[in-house]
Protein backbone atom coordinates (compact mmCIF):
# COMPACT_ATOMS: atom_id res chain seq x y z
CA UNK A 1 0.00 0.00 0.00
CA UNK A 2 1.35 3.44 -0.77
CA UNK A 3 2.09 5.86 1.56
CA UNK A 4 -0.80 8.49 1.32
CA UNK A 5 0.18 10.89 4.40
CA UNK A 6 -0.83 14.29 3.81
CA UNK A 7 1.53 17.17 3.97
CA UNK A 8 1.40 19.15 7.17
CA UNK A 9 1.40 22.39 5.42
CA UNK A 10 -2.35 21.40 3.55
CA UNK A 11 -3.83 20.85 6.82
CA UNK A 12 -6.38 23.25 7.84
CA UNK A 13 -4.20 25.42 10.75
CA UNK A 14 -7.08 23.98 13.55
CA UNK A 15 -6.02 20.34 13.17
CA UNK A 16 -2.24 21.58 13.78
CA UNK A 17 -3.85 24.28 16.56
CA UNK A 18 -3.13 24.18 20.64
CA UNK A 19 -5.74 22.45 22.90
CA UNK A 20 -6.15 26.00 24.59
CA UNK A 21 -6.67 27.76 20.94
CA UNK A 22 -9.47 24.95 20.18
CA UNK A 23 -11.02 25.24 23.20
CA UNK A 24 -11.08 29.25 23.20
CA UNK A 25 -12.52 28.86 19.79
CA UNK A 26 -15.10 26.08 21.03
CA UNK A 27 -16.55 28.53 23.69
CA UNK A 28 -17.01 31.16 21.98
CA UNK A 29 -19.02 29.28 18.63
CA UNK A 30 -20.89 27.32 22.22
CA UNK A 31 -21.97 30.57 23.54
CA UNK A 32 -23.29 31.70 19.86
CA UNK A 33 -24.50 28.05 19.68
CA UNK A 34 -26.71 28.03 22.97
CA UNK A 35 -27.92 31.12 22.07
CA UNK A 36 -29.04 30.77 18.65
CA UNK A 37 -30.65 27.80 19.49
CA UNK A 38 -32.61 29.53 22.88
CA UNK A 39 -33.91 32.57 20.54
CA UNK A 40 -34.94 30.79 17.52
CA UNK A 41 -36.00 27.25 18.63
CA UNK A 42 -38.93 27.29 21.08
CA UNK A 43 -38.26 23.59 22.26
CA UNK A 44 -35.03 24.64 23.52
CA UNK A 45 -36.67 27.78 25.20
CA UNK A 46 -38.69 25.60 27.01
CA UNK A 47 -36.43 22.96 28.03
CA UNK A 48 -33.58 25.53 29.06
CA UNK A 49 -36.07 27.52 31.18
CA UNK A 50 -37.56 24.11 33.09
CA UNK A 51 -33.96 22.86 33.54
CA UNK A 52 -33.26 26.64 34.86
CA UNK A 53 -30.53 27.26 32.93
CA UNK A 54 -29.71 30.16 30.19
CA UNK A 55 -27.40 30.59 27.24
CA UNK A 56 -25.51 33.08 29.59
CA UNK A 57 -24.96 30.30 32.23
CA UNK A 58 -22.15 29.02 29.92
CA UNK A 59 -18.77 30.63 30.95
CA UNK A 60 -16.65 27.42 30.39
CA UNK A 61 -16.77 24.39 28.24
CA UNK A 62 -17.78 22.43 31.20
CA UNK A 63 -21.12 24.15 31.79
CA UNK A 64 -22.34 22.56 28.39
CA UNK A 65 -23.09 19.71 31.56
CA UNK A 66 -26.20 22.29 32.74
CA UNK A 67 -27.71 21.97 29.64
CA UNK A 68 -30.34 19.06 28.96
CA UNK A 69 -30.16 16.28 26.52
CA UNK A 70 -32.22 16.43 23.38
CA UNK A 71 -33.07 12.67 21.85
CA UNK A 72 -34.08 11.22 18.51
CA UNK A 73 -37.75 11.59 19.75
CA UNK A 74 -37.41 15.65 19.97
CA UNK A 75 -37.15 15.48 15.63
CA UNK A 76 -39.95 13.41 15.62
CA UNK A 77 -41.85 15.41 17.86
CA UNK A 78 -41.28 18.36 15.84
CA UNK A 79 -41.88 16.69 12.58
CA UNK A 80 -41.44 18.20 10.24
CA UNK A 81 -39.76 21.28 10.55
CA UNK A 82 -40.26 22.70 14.15
CA UNK A 83 -36.77 22.45 15.15
CA UNK A 84 -35.56 24.54 12.42
CA UNK A 85 -33.86 27.90 13.75
CA UNK A 86 -34.09 29.78 10.59
CA UNK A 87 -36.71 31.10 8.22
CA UNK A 88 -37.64 28.55 5.88
CA UNK A 89 -36.76 31.11 3.62
CA UNK A 90 -33.09 30.27 4.21
CA UNK A 91 -33.20 26.42 4.06
CA UNK A 92 -31.28 25.07 1.08
CA UNK A 93 -31.19 21.41 1.85
CA UNK A 94 -34.19 18.79 3.20
CA UNK A 95 -32.77 15.42 4.55
CA UNK A 96 -34.52 13.07 6.22
CA UNK A 97 -34.37 9.53 7.07
CA UNK A 98 -36.99 6.49 6.75
CA UNK A 99 -37.22 5.72 10.19
CA UNK A 100 -38.35 1.90 10.79
CA UNK A 101 -41.25 2.66 12.92
CA UNK A 102 -43.18 6.76 12.90
CA UNK A 103 -42.52 9.51 11.18
CA UNK A 104 -39.04 10.06 9.74
CA UNK A 105 -36.68 12.65 11.15
CA UNK A 106 -36.32 15.33 9.08
CA UNK A 107 -32.75 17.68 8.84
CA UNK A 108 -32.31 20.86 7.60
CA UNK A 109 -29.99 23.12 6.42
CA UNK A 110 -28.92 27.01 5.37
CA UNK A 111 -26.42 27.44 2.62
CA UNK A 112 -23.43 28.45 5.09
CA UNK A 113 -24.26 24.77 6.69
CA UNK A 114 -23.20 23.12 3.41
CA UNK A 115 -20.47 24.94 3.15
CA UNK A 116 -19.44 23.68 6.64
CA UNK A 117 -20.21 20.19 6.13
CA UNK A 118 -18.37 20.28 2.51
CA UNK A 119 -15.33 21.69 4.34
CA UNK A 120 -15.60 19.03 6.83
CA UNK A 121 -16.10 16.57 4.31
CA UNK A 122 -13.11 17.35 2.34
CA UNK A 123 -10.55 17.43 5.89
CA UNK A 124 -12.24 13.72 6.20
CA UNK A 125 -10.93 12.93 2.88
CA UNK A 126 -7.64 14.37 3.46
CA UNK A 127 -7.06 12.42 6.64
CA UNK A 128 -8.05 9.68 4.39
CA UNK A 129 -5.29 10.46 1.95
CA UNK A 130 -6.81 11.73 -0.97
CA UNK A 131 -6.72 14.73 -2.82
CA UNK A 132 -7.59 17.29 -5.38
CA UNK A 133 -6.86 15.98 -8.73
CA UNK A 134 -8.32 11.59 -7.41
CA UNK A 135 -11.28 10.61 -9.21
CA UNK A 136 -13.78 9.34 -6.35
CA UNK A 137 -16.42 6.35 -6.77
CA UNK A 138 -19.26 7.58 -4.49
CA UNK A 139 -21.05 4.41 -3.48
CA UNK A 140 -23.28 6.11 -0.53
CA UNK A 141 -26.93 6.18 -1.44
CA UNK A 142 -28.28 9.61 -3.19
CA UNK A 143 -31.34 10.89 -2.16
CA UNK A 144 -32.83 11.42 1.58
CA UNK A 145 -29.72 9.87 2.86
CA UNK A 146 -27.09 11.90 4.42
CA UNK A 147 -24.40 9.66 2.98
CA UNK A 148 -24.39 10.67 -0.92
CA UNK A 149 -24.82 14.22 -1.29
CA UNK A 150 -22.85 14.89 2.05
CA UNK A 151 -19.93 13.35 0.36
CA UNK A 152 -20.75 14.11 -3.05
CA UNK A 153 -20.21 18.11 -1.82
CA UNK A 154 -17.25 17.02 0.04
CA UNK A 155 -15.60 15.46 -2.87
CA UNK A 156 -15.73 18.35 -5.10
CA UNK A 157 -15.22 20.83 -2.08
CA UNK A 158 -11.45 18.64 -1.98
CA UNK A 159 -11.39 19.61 -5.84
CA UNK A 160 -11.33 15.57 -6.66
CA UNK A 161 -14.07 14.28 -9.56
CA UNK A 162 -16.97 12.62 -7.43
CA UNK A 163 -18.32 9.58 -9.51
CA UNK A 164 -22.12 9.45 -8.50
CA UNK A 165 -22.62 6.17 -8.93
CA UNK A 166 -25.06 5.72 -5.56
CA UNK A 167 -25.97 2.19 -4.33
CA UNK A 168 -26.28 -0.92 -5.73
CA UNK A 169 -26.02 -2.17 -9.40
CA UNK A 170 -22.79 -4.22 -7.98
CA UNK A 171 -21.75 -5.73 -11.91
CA UNK A 172 -21.94 -1.77 -13.14
CA UNK A 173 -19.83 -0.23 -9.68
CA UNK A 174 -17.13 -3.21 -10.81
CA UNK A 175 -17.55 -1.92 -14.15
CA UNK A 176 -17.04 1.70 -13.60
CA UNK A 177 -14.18 1.26 -10.75
CA UNK A 178 -12.07 -0.29 -14.04
CA UNK A 179 -13.21 1.73 -16.72
CA UNK A 180 -12.80 5.02 -14.67
CA UNK A 181 -9.31 4.27 -12.27
CA UNK A 182 -10.36 6.35 -9.13
CA UNK A 183 -7.90 6.36 -6.50
CA UNK A 184 -10.69 6.34 -3.84
CA UNK A 185 -13.92 4.87 -2.76
CA UNK A 186 -16.50 5.55 -0.36
CA UNK A 187 -19.37 3.02 0.21
CA UNK A 188 -20.33 1.37 3.05
CA UNK A 189 -18.16 -1.51 4.23
CA UNK A 190 -20.49 -4.38 4.02
CA UNK A 191 -21.45 -3.11 1.03
CA UNK A 192 -17.64 -3.11 -0.46
CA UNK A 193 -17.97 -6.95 0.32
CA UNK A 194 -20.46 -6.87 -2.00
CA UNK A 195 -18.67 -5.41 -4.64
CA UNK A 196 -15.60 -7.56 -4.08
CA UNK A 197 -17.71 -10.29 -5.07
CA UNK A 198 -18.57 -8.50 -8.17
CA UNK A 199 -14.92 -8.45 -9.15
CA UNK A 200 -14.50 -12.00 -8.43
CA UNK A 201 -17.69 -12.91 -10.23
CA UNK A 202 -15.93 -10.94 -13.24
CA UNK A 203 -13.21 -12.53 -12.95
CA UNK A 204 -11.15 -9.21 -12.24
CA UNK A 205 -8.17 -9.15 -9.28
CA UNK A 206 -9.74 -7.16 -6.68
CA UNK A 207 -6.03 -6.00 -5.84
CA UNK A 208 -4.93 -4.90 -9.39
CA UNK A 209 -7.70 -1.96 -9.64
CA UNK A 210 -6.44 1.52 -9.03
CA UNK A 211 -7.83 2.19 -6.35
CA UNK A 212 -5.69 3.68 -3.03
CA UNK A 213 -8.11 3.94 -0.20
CA UNK A 214 -11.26 3.16 0.73
CA UNK A 215 -13.24 5.69 3.14
CA UNK A 216 -15.69 3.33 4.82
CA UNK A 217 -18.90 4.40 7.95
CA UNK A 218 -22.11 4.92 7.77
CA UNK A 219 -22.32 1.43 9.99
CA UNK A 220 -19.99 -0.20 12.69
CA UNK A 221 -17.12 -2.47 11.30
CA UNK A 222 -14.15 -3.98 13.20
CA UNK A 223 -10.32 -3.69 12.52
CA UNK A 224 -10.93 -7.55 11.54
CA UNK A 225 -12.58 -6.47 8.80
CA UNK A 226 -10.68 -3.42 7.52
CA UNK A 227 -7.51 -6.15 7.91
CA UNK A 228 -9.79 -8.07 5.57
CA UNK A 229 -10.49 -5.31 3.06
CA UNK A 230 -7.20 -4.14 2.93
CA UNK A 231 -5.84 -7.64 2.10
CA UNK A 232 -8.69 -8.08 -0.72
CA UNK A 233 -8.05 -5.20 -2.97
CA UNK A 234 -4.31 -3.96 -1.85
CA UNK A 235 -5.67 -0.65 -0.58
CA UNK A 236 -6.25 1.46 2.80
CA UNK A 237 -9.29 1.09 4.46
CA UNK A 238 -10.27 4.06 6.94
CA UNK A 239 -13.18 4.81 9.09
CA UNK A 240 -15.73 7.67 8.36
CA UNK A 241 -18.15 8.85 11.00
CA UNK A 242 -21.19 10.66 11.15
CA UNK A 243 -25.12 11.29 11.57
CA UNK A 244 -27.57 13.17 9.91
CA UNK A 245 -29.11 14.91 13.09
CA UNK A 246 -25.41 16.94 13.58
CA UNK A 247 -24.84 16.73 9.82
CA UNK A 248 -23.98 13.84 7.89
CA UNK A 249 -20.94 11.98 6.87
CA UNK A 250 -17.76 13.67 8.01
CA UNK A 251 -17.94 14.36 11.96
CA UNK A 252 -15.08 12.50 12.25
CA UNK A 253 -12.45 10.81 10.48
CA UNK A 254 -9.24 8.11 10.31
CA UNK A 255 -6.02 9.37 9.59
CA UNK A 256 -4.46 7.46 7.12
CA UNK A 257 -1.51 7.52 8.39
CA UNK A 258 -2.34 6.47 11.68
CA UNK A 259 -5.64 4.53 11.61
CA UNK A 260 -5.75 4.71 15.46
CA UNK A 261 -9.53 5.61 15.82
CA UNK A 262 -11.47 8.81 14.43
CA UNK A 263 -10.41 12.94 14.60
CA UNK A 264 -13.35 14.37 15.64
CA UNK A 265 -13.48 17.70 13.90
CA UNK A 266 -14.38 19.29 17.26
CA UNK A 267 -14.22 22.70 15.69
CA UNK A 268 -17.90 22.59 14.51
CA UNK A 269 -19.15 19.34 16.30
CA UNK A 270 -18.73 19.24 19.93
CA UNK A 271 -18.51 15.76 21.97
CA UNK A 272 -19.37 14.50 24.69
CA UNK A 273 -19.20 10.86 26.67
CA UNK A 274 -21.83 9.94 29.30
CA UNK A 275 -22.82 7.68 31.16
CA UNK A 276 -26.17 6.64 29.27
CA UNK A 277 -28.10 5.60 32.40
CA UNK A 278 -27.04 8.24 34.74
CA UNK A 279 -26.26 11.22 32.02
CA UNK A 280 -23.39 12.41 33.87
CA UNK A 281 -20.42 13.47 31.79
CA UNK A 282 -17.63 10.77 31.86
CA UNK A 283 -13.59 11.65 31.56
CA UNK A 284 -11.84 10.97 28.38
CA UNK A 285 -10.81 7.96 27.85
CA UNK A 286 -13.83 5.95 29.71
CA UNK A 287 -16.57 4.47 27.54
CA UNK A 288 -20.00 5.70 26.95
CA UNK A 289 -22.69 6.98 24.53
CA UNK A 290 -21.54 9.56 22.13
CA UNK A 291 -22.80 13.05 22.90
CA UNK A 292 -22.71 16.06 20.23
CA UNK A 293 -23.46 19.77 20.40
CA UNK A 294 -23.15 21.37 17.11
CA UNK A 295 -21.10 24.74 16.93
CA UNK A 296 -21.65 26.34 14.20
CA UNK A 297 -24.95 24.89 12.67
CA UNK A 298 -27.46 27.71 11.30
CA UNK A 299 -30.52 25.45 10.28
CA UNK A 300 -30.78 23.20 12.86
CA UNK A 301 -28.44 23.64 15.77
CA UNK A 302 -28.17 20.41 17.89
CA UNK A 303 -27.57 21.10 21.57
CA UNK A 304 -26.46 18.11 23.28
CA UNK A 305 -27.22 15.15 20.75
CA UNK A 306 -27.88 11.58 22.18
CA UNK A 307 -26.33 9.22 19.67
CA UNK A 308 -26.85 6.41 21.46
CA UNK A 309 -23.26 5.37 19.78
CA UNK A 310 -21.01 4.08 22.20
CA UNK A 311 -17.36 4.75 22.13
CA UNK A 312 -14.54 6.79 24.49
CA UNK A 313 -12.39 10.11 23.82
CA UNK A 314 -8.94 10.16 23.25
CA UNK A 315 -6.38 12.08 22.89
CA UNK A 316 -5.23 13.66 19.11
CA UNK A 317 -2.34 11.90 17.76
CA UNK A 318 -2.08 12.94 14.09
CA UNK A 319 -4.35 15.83 14.71
CA UNK A 320 -4.20 17.85 17.83
CA UNK A 321 -8.16 17.46 17.70
CA UNK A 322 -9.39 14.63 20.15
CA UNK A 323 -10.49 11.11 18.90
CA UNK A 324 -12.96 8.59 19.01
CA UNK A 325 -12.30 5.23 19.48
CA UNK A 326 -13.67 2.96 16.62
CA UNK A 327 -17.82 2.46 17.60
CA UNK A 328 -18.34 -0.55 19.56
CA UNK A 329 -21.90 -0.29 18.46
CA UNK A 330 -25.32 1.61 19.22
CA UNK A 331 -26.59 0.78 22.74
CA UNK A 332 -30.21 -0.43 20.82
CA UNK A 333 -28.13 -2.76 18.76
CA UNK A 334 -26.61 -4.11 22.67
CA UNK A 335 -27.97 -7.98 22.76
CA UNK A 336 -27.97 -9.94 26.29
CA UNK A 337 -27.65 -13.25 26.09
CA UNK A 338 -28.18 -14.65 29.96
CA UNK A 339 -26.99 -11.39 30.92
CA UNK A 340 -24.01 -11.08 28.73
CA UNK A 341 -24.13 -7.75 26.52
CA UNK A 342 -23.27 -8.75 23.36
CA UNK A 343 -22.45 -6.38 20.27
CA UNK A 344 -23.03 -7.40 16.17
CA UNK A 345 -19.14 -6.03 15.94
CA UNK A 346 -18.12 -8.82 18.80
CA UNK A 347 -19.66 -11.61 16.29
CA UNK A 348 -17.92 -9.73 13.24
CA UNK A 349 -14.12 -10.43 15.39
CA UNK A 350 -14.67 -14.18 15.52
CA UNK A 351 -16.19 -14.62 12.02
CA UNK A 352 -13.18 -13.01 10.51
CA UNK A 353 -10.75 -14.83 12.98
CA UNK A 354 -12.53 -18.35 11.92
CA UNK A 355 -10.70 -19.86 8.96
CA UNK A 356 -13.04 -21.00 6.19
CA UNK A 357 -15.32 -18.77 6.49
CA UNK A 358 -16.21 -15.54 3.96
CA UNK A 359 -17.27 -11.94 5.48
CA UNK A 360 -20.60 -12.21 5.50
CA UNK A 361 -22.49 -12.63 8.53
CA UNK A 362 -26.35 -11.88 10.03
CA UNK A 363 -27.82 -12.82 13.42
CA UNK A 364 -31.09 -14.03 14.19
CA UNK A 365 -32.55 -13.78 17.95
CA UNK A 366 -34.89 -15.87 19.10
CA UNK A 367 -37.05 -17.70 21.99
CA UNK A 368 -35.90 -21.17 23.62
CA UNK A 369 -38.09 -22.01 25.76
CA UNK A 370 -38.63 -18.45 27.97
CA UNK A 371 -34.39 -17.38 27.22
CA UNK A 372 -33.34 -15.38 24.37
CA UNK A 373 -30.82 -17.49 22.44
CA UNK A 374 -28.55 -16.80 19.11
CA UNK A 375 -28.05 -18.26 16.06
CA UNK A 376 -25.56 -16.57 13.51
CA UNK A 377 -25.91 -17.45 9.54
CA UNK A 378 -22.47 -17.57 8.10
CA UNK A 379 -20.84 -18.65 5.02
CA UNK A 380 -18.25 -20.65 3.70
CA UNK A 381 -15.67 -19.39 1.19
CA UNK A 382 -15.84 -21.43 -1.91
CA UNK A 383 -12.47 -23.19 -1.37
CA UNK A 384 -14.03 -24.74 2.20
CA UNK A 385 -17.50 -25.74 1.00
CA UNK A 386 -17.55 -29.08 1.65
CA UNK A 387 -20.21 -30.54 4.44
CA UNK A 388 -17.08 -31.19 6.44
CA UNK A 389 -15.35 -28.04 6.64
CA UNK A 390 -18.64 -26.51 6.95
CA UNK A 391 -19.38 -28.44 10.22
CA UNK A 392 -15.72 -27.65 11.08
CA UNK A 393 -15.74 -24.21 10.67
CA UNK A 394 -18.96 -24.00 12.64
CA UNK A 395 -17.90 -25.85 15.32
CA UNK A 396 -14.97 -23.18 15.51
CA UNK A 397 -17.00 -20.58 15.36
CA UNK A 398 -19.42 -21.48 18.63
CA UNK A 399 -16.27 -22.14 20.30
CA UNK A 400 -14.41 -19.25 19.18
CA UNK A 401 -17.80 -17.03 20.60
CA UNK A 402 -17.71 -18.67 23.50
CA UNK A 403 -14.15 -18.29 24.19
CA UNK A 404 -14.41 -14.40 23.51
CA UNK A 405 -17.32 -13.30 23.90
CA UNK A 406 -18.73 -15.42 26.54
CA UNK A 407 -21.95 -16.58 25.25
CA UNK A 408 -23.26 -20.17 23.88
CA UNK A 409 -24.86 -19.09 20.37
CA UNK A 410 -25.83 -21.52 17.02
CA UNK A 411 -23.92 -21.50 14.15
CA UNK A 412 -25.10 -22.15 10.68
CA UNK A 413 -22.49 -22.25 7.75
CA UNK A 414 -24.52 -22.42 4.83
CA UNK A 415 -23.01 -22.65 1.06
CA UNK A 416 -21.14 -19.43 -0.61
CA UNK A 417 -23.27 -16.84 -1.75
CA UNK A 418 -26.15 -18.06 0.98
CA UNK A 419 -26.22 -14.89 3.56
CA UNK A 420 -28.20 -11.86 2.49
CA UNK A 421 -26.49 -9.09 0.56
CA UNK A 422 -26.16 -5.78 2.13
CA UNK A 423 -27.41 -2.79 -0.09
CA UNK A 424 -26.30 -0.11 2.21
CA UNK A 425 -26.23 -0.29 5.92
CA UNK A 426 -26.09 -4.26 6.68
CA UNK A 427 -28.80 -5.75 8.53
CA UNK A 428 -26.93 -7.44 11.00
CA UNK A 429 -29.85 -8.78 13.33
CA UNK A 430 -33.00 -10.13 12.53
CA UNK A 431 -35.55 -9.81 16.20
CA UNK A 432 -37.72 -13.24 15.75
CA UNK A 433 -38.20 -13.59 19.41
CA UNK A 434 -41.95 -12.27 19.68
CA UNK A 435 -42.04 -14.82 16.20
CA UNK A 436 -43.62 -18.09 17.12
O1 LIG B 1 -24.98 7.15 8.33
C1 LIG B 1 -24.04 9.32 7.87
C2 LIG B 1 -22.89 8.68 7.21
C3 LIG B 1 -22.95 8.41 5.86
C4 LIG B 1 -21.72 8.42 7.90
C5 LIG B 1 -21.86 7.87 5.23
C6 LIG B 1 -20.62 7.89 7.28
C7 LIG B 1 -20.69 7.61 5.95
P1 LIG B 1 -27.41 8.33 9.61
O2 LIG B 1 -28.13 7.55 8.58
O3 LIG B 1 -28.11 9.42 10.32
O4 LIG B 1 -26.13 9.00 9.01
O5 LIG B 1 -26.89 7.26 10.68
C8 LIG B 1 -26.07 7.65 11.75
O6 LIG B 1 -24.93 5.52 11.75
O7 LIG B 1 -25.38 7.31 14.78
C9 LIG B 1 -24.04 5.46 13.91
O8 LIG B 1 -24.88 4.61 14.67
C10 LIG B 1 -23.92 4.89 12.52
N1 LIG B 1 -22.60 5.21 11.95
C11 LIG B 1 -22.28 6.16 11.07
N2 LIG B 1 -20.94 6.11 10.78
C12 LIG B 1 -20.43 5.09 11.52
C13 LIG B 1 -19.13 4.55 11.68
C14 LIG B 1 -25.08 8.36 8.40
N3 LIG B 1 -18.08 4.99 11.01
C15 LIG B 1 -25.66 6.45 12.55
N4 LIG B 1 -18.99 3.53 12.57
C16 LIG B 1 -24.71 6.80 13.66
C17 LIG B 1 -20.04 3.05 13.27
C18 LIG B 1 -21.48 4.54 12.27
N5 LIG B 1 -21.28 3.52 13.14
Amino acid sequence: MKDLSPKKSDLDPIEVASRDEIMALQLERMKWSLRHAYDNVAMYRERFDEAGVHPDDLKELKDLAKFPFTYKNDLRDNYPFGLAAVPKEKLVRIHASSGTTGKPTVVVYTKNDIEVWADTLARSLRASGLRAGDIIHNAYGYGLFTGGLGAHYGIEKLGAAVVPMGGGQTEKQVGLITDFQPTGIMVTPSYMLNILEGFHKAGIDPRSTSLQVGVFGAEPWTNAMRAEVEAAFDMHAVDIYGLSEIMGPGVANECVETKDGLHVWEDHYYPEIINPVTGEVLEDGEEGELVFTTLTKEGMPMIRYRTRDLTRLLPGTARSLRRMEKITGRSDDMMILRGVNVFPTQIEEQVMATGGLAPYFQIELYKSGRMDAMRVYVEANADAASELSKTAAARMLTKHVKDMVGVSIEVIVGDPGSVVRSQGKAVRVVDNRNKE
